[in-house]
């Protein structure tokens, strides 16, 4: 399902701009803040790199909960450094969006204000150690499979940021896995704990791929503009290919009764996620929704001061600077 864009102007409609535009599409080049584009590509990448900055400053809570809990000095060191480097992915994040057009602070306003969205895998509790192991595996592994195609993205800012990401999350995915690893390879208890949170994570990492392909409406126009290369159906599949190996390494079962090799297709049969449940986190009503906005509302009323001592020391810089230059 690929829609395809004008190459050539239709009845002399299109402008010189638009033409240029679809020409770079079309040539596989790239935008670039400069360059002319349609209002709704703006507004669609916009909404599509602030809803991936927010998830992953979000996505810092349900880890960060477990720093002071980690079983040992080195599992606390390794688990501050990737929470520290999904603060910066928001941070690339934020910055893409703003070449846009948009304000940092207008984001965050939204984010706070409960109007923009980010990614539902964060509003699920982490009960148990086994859980940073899993959100490692399988939720930075289904980041991955999304984002590594959104390096080739068409525009320029949110491709770059994505190359700095991925190299970081192929560092998170594999953390994850080595935890994961390291407690089958102990007690039964520790295997039982781990095999229970892959149980509890596997549907949820699935979802995040977003609906099925014939009920997502604004995927097709995202792959005509080169933003969006596979479709959500496609990457759920490579990424339940990739884990079926990585699963049989660590002992692990995929909870999926339907789980089976199609020879002809060359592909893997599986079952569906909970679609109901999807929507229900979508809409606000998953485990961990309230809390983690809270957090979030909190954590900006208690940042305000560090916020007000940054502006004060900025004009105070700038001020020196005109002194120096006077
Ligand atoms: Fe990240
Ligand atoms: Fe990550």
């Amino acid at each position: 399902m690929t829609i395809s864009l004008p190459t050539r102007p239709i009845g002399g409609d299109i402008s010189a701009e638009e033409q240029q535009f679809n020409d770079l599409i079309a040539q596989d080049s790239r935008i670039e803040p400069r360059d002319w584009m349609p209002e709704a590509y703006r507004k669609t990448l916009i909404r599509q790199i602030a809803q991936h900055a927010h998830s992953e400053i979000i996505g810092m809570q349900p880890e960060s909960n477990w720093i002071l809990r980690a079983p040992s000095l080195k599992r606390k060191a390794i688990l501050i450094a990737k929470v520290q480097d999904e603060a910066g992915h928001g941070l690339y994040l934020y910055s893409a969006a703003q070449t846009l057009g948009v304000g940092r602070d207008e984001m965050t306003e939204q984010l706070i204000a409960g109007t923009a969205r980010y990614s539902s895998i964060f509003n699920y509790a982490t009960p148990t150690w086994a859980d940073m192991g899993s959100i490692g595996w399988l939720v930075d592994g289904a980041a991955i499979c999304n984002q590594v195609p959104l390096c080739r993205a068409s525009y320029g800012p949110y491709g770059r940021a994505m190359v700095r990401i991925c190299k970081e999350e192929s560092f998170h995915q594999r953390q994850g896995f080595e935890i994961l690893l390291e407690l089958m390879n102990g007690t039964p208890e520790q295997r039982q704990m781990a095999q229970e949170s892959v149980n509890r994570w596997y549907w949820p990492a699935l979802m995040m791929f977003g609906p099925p392909d014939d009920d997502s409406p604004n995927s097709a126009r995202s792959m005509a503009w080169k933003i969006k290369r596979f479709s959500n159906d496609e990457l759920r599949r490579r990424f339940v290919g990739m884990l079926v190996p990585q699963a049989e390494v660590l002992g692990l079962t995929l909870p999926d009764p339907d789980l089976t090799w199609n020879e002809e297709k060359q592909a893997y049969d599986m079952g569906q996620p909970d679609w109901d449940e999807f929507h229900e986190v979508l809409a606000g009503r998953g485990q961990m929704n309230a809390q983690r906005m809270q957090r979030r509302r909190d954590a900006h009323d208690e940042g305000a001061w560090v916020r007000e001592a940054a502006a004060a020391y900025a004009a105070r810089q700038s001020a020196t600077t005109e002194r120096v230059v006077a």
